[in-house]
This record gives structure tokens, sequence and C-alpha cells, in this order.
């Protein structure tokens, strides 16, 4: 299962990479919370189940929550991935995916985290960057860390430009971490994620 907000690149990765049966991972539905964005388009163009529940379709951000998660229920995934998806979940979620829900971040935790990683990391100065996978706890994207891959940041960079080059490692990292996570399992201790188990 798949959540996304926006282009869905990452996504893209993570269908490609499906369509391999050695990669041990299928993508039972997609899942949204605004319409018409191109990571819808790309599940259906793909035949996989999508869904939209949008905030503002919602009484409150706990009906929503709830609403998102039950959604999510129907599908019965081994594993949620948060690819750009631009809402914190709810404790429902949370409490019924524990463990289980993984977010893909654009810069290296614990810094940066956010919105807005690839511009607060040029607006720092950092000359190295990067994406990280972690699984998603109740705070900000504080949650144990996955994975990490490292990106230089050029001295002519943009939020853009910085941006792009940060996907371009982050989807290789998400699909190779997935996978991994698909196929050996993991275990938390300490907010020390180890693979296998
Ligand atoms: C990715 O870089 C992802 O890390 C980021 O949004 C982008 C989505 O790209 N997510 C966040 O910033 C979440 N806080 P995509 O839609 O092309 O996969």
């Amino acid at each position: 299962m798949v959540l996304v907000s926006g282009a869905g690149t990452n996504l893209q990765a993570l269908i490609d990479a499906c369509a391999d049966p050695a990669y041990g991972a299928g993508i039972v539905a997609v899942g949204a919370d605004r319409e018409d964005i191109e990571g819808l388009a790309r599940a259906e163009r793909a035949g996989i189940p999508t869904f939209v529940r949008q905030v503002s379709q919602f009484t409150s951000r706990e009906h929503w929550d709830h609403a998102l998660t039950d959604s999510v229920k129907a599908f019965d995934p081994d594993i949620v991935v948060l690819a750009g998806f631009m809402k914190l979940v709810g404790e429902d979620f949370l409490a019924t995916f524990a463990g289980r829900v993984v977010n893909t971040h654009p810069a290296l935790s614990p810094s940066f985290p956010g919105m807005h990683g690839p511009a607060d990391a040029l607006a720092h100065g950092v000359k190295v960057t990067g994406a990280t996978l972690f699984v998603v706890d109740d705070g900000v994207d504080t949650g144990p860390i996955i994975a990490q891959t490292a990106v230089p940041v050029q001295d002519d960079d943009d939020v853009e430009s910085l941006h792009e080059r940060i996907k371009v490692a982050e989807r290789k990292m998400l699909v190779d971490t997935v996978g991994r996570l698909a196929r050996e399992g993991f275990t938390i201790t300490d907010r020390l994620v180890r693979f296998g188990g």
C-alpha cells in the first residue's frame, strides 16, 4: 500500500520494481489526500486500485484519520509506504498499523524535518544532504531510521535542482529498502532497525 499527495515519482519507481516477481512485493492499492494528482494517474495506468480521503471532506482531522485508517485496512497491507504523502497520520492510523508505516523524507534525519527539507538544508548551507526512510512514529519525521542516502549540495543549486537530485537517490533507496523489508522482514529495538526476523 502506498499513500501519495503529488507527482508520485517515488510511487512510479515502486510500481516499476514490483513488475519483477523477484522483487518480492506488490502494491495492493494507492491512496491519496487529494484528487487530480499524477500519483493517482500513475496507479490507475498500472491497474492498481486507488482511493482518496481528503481532509476537507471530514468534520475533523480525527474523522479523516479514522476514514483513512479504514480505507487502508480494507486492503490488509503488510507495509504502508508514505511516498510524498504531505499529511501527518493520526492516532488511529498509527495504532492500527504500528511499526508498519514507513515514510521517505528528503533530508538526512534528524536534520531538517517537516515539509521543506530541501529548502531548509539549502538555507542552512549544508554541503551534504539526502533522503531518509524511517518508521513513522507520532513525531514529525522522528521515527527509527531504516535507510539513508547522501547527496552533495552544489554551489549553484536552488531548491528545485537540489530536490530533483535528492529524488534520484531517494527513489533508489526507497526501492532497494522496501524490497528488503518485504523479502526479509525487520525488527526495531531501541530505535535500531535491523533487516530479518
Ligand atoms: C519526495 O522527495 C518525498 O521525500 C517528499 O516529497 C517528494 C515526493 O515526490 N516528501 C516530503 O517532503 C514529506 N515530508 P514524488 O511525489 O515525486 O514521489
